[in-house]
């Protein structure tokens, strides 16, 4: 099966061609085109409605792109899959009015695909052995899950940002330190100039959040997180600071050591007490090898750490067609009422 998908949720308009087998378990990437809107950085975020323009100049050129470098034309394709939620509703929209037109004109399936879900399949394209049953940390701009997933389709939420997500608490830091957006990866070089955590003075060790040792499976607090106070933490050591160009890699690295010393644990406890034996990673924060590594060295050398490239943890529409492929090899369709969701919750979802 040939699944052509189509991604506008945010400020990356992408299209891109996948062929799965018939069981939509494994797939491979024909073809993928990325088009980033560098346009954001002018305003240090997202302007909804210059990303929906945006799109709407360049979602036609990227499919034919990735058409075209997957040597189809559009009669070659079988179904296509479209991010529909969460996101930004215009930009959204954009997408699947688009995917929804394209499909009735070829007569073919259309099927809404949930842009967490796509994070989740993404490692599985670049490696195969990426599959379930395993503990999933998908942290991107806007969200932080802790996952169980037992099978594709079937996801245990075990924990959840109580504020600000990963990403964005990179982002909001990266601005207090006068760093460009997106600020992640801004933040990942800078704290790498500091070479060991040591060399980081007291008053910029942050505590890592919620994550004390009285904590026990089953409390509220066990799995979760949270990077608002971190990121006050911070605000005062940027004000407290005498010399911030002395200060400024010190105070990245104390923030970054404190945020993935968090999600390290979380993902440990959640790996322990579910006995799994692989970790997927996934959204654009899973570009941070220090996250990375710091996940491996909680896990140990037992479990498999599945991190995505960079060009698949961002937002891709190679994720999108790989979810869709796995859902339409199931019978699902969307049909002509398919609408685009500013939140929306995992299919298949349950408390863990
Ligand atoms: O998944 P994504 O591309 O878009 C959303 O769905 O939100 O994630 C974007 C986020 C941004 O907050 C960006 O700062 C962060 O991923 N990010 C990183 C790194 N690369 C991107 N955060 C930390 N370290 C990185 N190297
Ligand atoms: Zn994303």
């Amino acid at each position: 099966m040939i699944v052509l998908g189509i991604e506008t949720s945010c400020d990356e308009t992408s299209a891109a061609v996948v062929e799965s087998d018939a069981t939509g378990a494994h797939a491979t990437l024909r073809s993928m085109v990325i088009v980033s809107q560098d346009v954001h950085r002018l305003f240090g975020g997202v302007v909804p409605e210059i990303a929906s323009r945006a799109h709407l100049t360049s979602l036609v050129p990227a499919v034919r792109q990735a058409l075209a470098d997957a040597h189809l034309t559009p009669g070659g394709i079988d179904a296509i899959a479209v991010t529909c939620g969460p996101g930004l509703v215009g930009a959204l929209l954009v997408g699947v009015s688009w995917a929804k037109a394209y499909a009735a004109t070829l007569d073919k399936p259309v099927l809404g695909v949930h842009h967490m879900e796509g994070h989740l399949f993404a490692p599985s394209l670049e490696d195969p052995t990426a599959e379930p049953p395993f503990t999933a940390l998908l942290v991107s701009g806007g969200h932080t899950l802790l996952l169980d997933v037992p099978a594709w389709g079937d996801y245990r939420q075990l924990g959840a940002t109580r504020d600000d997500a990963a990403g964005e608490a990179f982002d909001k830091v990266a601005k207090l330190l006068g760093l460009p957006y997106p600020g992640g990866p801004f933040i990942e070089k800078l704290a790498a100039t500091v070479a060991h955590p040591g060399d980081v003075p007291k008053a910029f060790r942050f505590t890592r959040p919620i994550t004390h040792g009285g904590q026990r499976p089953g409390d509220a607090d066990y799995y979760d997180v949270s990077f608002s106070g971190l990121k006050t933490a911070v605000l005062n050591a940027v004000r407290g600071s005498t010399d911030i160009e002395r200060d400024r890699a010190l105070i990245a690295r104390g923030f970054q050591d404190a945020l993935i010393g968090t999600l390290a644990e979380k993902v440990g406890r959640a790996v322990e007490a579910c006995g799994r034996t692989r970790v997927v990673l996934g959204g654009g924060v899973a570009c941070n090898r220090a996250l990375v590594n710091a996940i491996q060295a909680r896990v140990g050398r037992g479990v498999t750490v599945h991190a995505p490239s960079a060009r698949l943890a961002t937002d891709n529409a190679g994720m999108i067609a790989r979810a869709g492929a796995w859902r339409l090899a199931r019978g699902e369709r969307s049909g002509a009422g398919l609408g685009a969701f500013a939140s929306h919750p995992l299919p298949g979802v349950a408390a863990g």
